[in-house]
């Protein structure tokens, strides 16, 4: 089975492909994607949050068969030490993560509701950002989505 992943069509080994699997094992254990974290498993904490066709998904109960041909970015792709995303920057100006587990998730869940609402309000960013983090960085996440948000986030 193939999949389209952060911009390239990318391989997945046989026991990586079963429609059933969750995206999640497949990303981690077939594409050695790792940075899309596991906690809870019943969609609830956010730590596995990607982008599906650009729209934030749980990837740990969105099954491989479900994102066939459709565009799977990871953070991975969020940005590079030379173009980091707006949030990036905003994140590490902030030193928003405390433990780091859940923030991948918070990047990628934030970095969607950017792109689809530049200039959110707290109200848009509380709505958006149901992500659990068990070290409450809750209020620096929010420093940082509208930092980013000023900065102008590209994605
Ligand atoms: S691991 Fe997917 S929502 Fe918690
Ligand atoms: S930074 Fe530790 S769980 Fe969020």
């Amino acid at each position: 089975m193939e999949l389209k992943v952060n911009g390239q069509r990318m391989q997945l080994p046989e026991h990586a492909s079963d429609p059933a699997m969750p995206l999640l094992w497949a990303l981690r254990d077939g594409l050695h994607l790792t940075g899309s974290k596991f906690g809870c498993g019943v969609a609830a904490c956010g730590a596995c949050t990607v982008h599906v066709d650009g729209q934030a998904a749980r990837a740990c109960v969105t099954p491989l068969g479900a994102v066939q041909g459709k565009a799977i970015t990871t953070i991975e792709a969020l940005g590079t030490a030379e173009h980091p995303h707006a949030l990036q920057i905003a994140w590490l100006a902030e030193q928003v993560p405390q433990c780091g587990y859940c923030q991948s998730g918070m990047l990628m869940a934030a970095a969607a509701l950017l792109a689809r609402n530049p200039k959110p309000s707290d109200a848009d960013i509380d709505a958006a950002m149901t992500n659990l983090c068990r070290c409450g960085t809750y209020p620096r996440v929010r420093r940082a989505i509208r930092q980013a948000a000023a900065l102008g986030a590209r994605r």
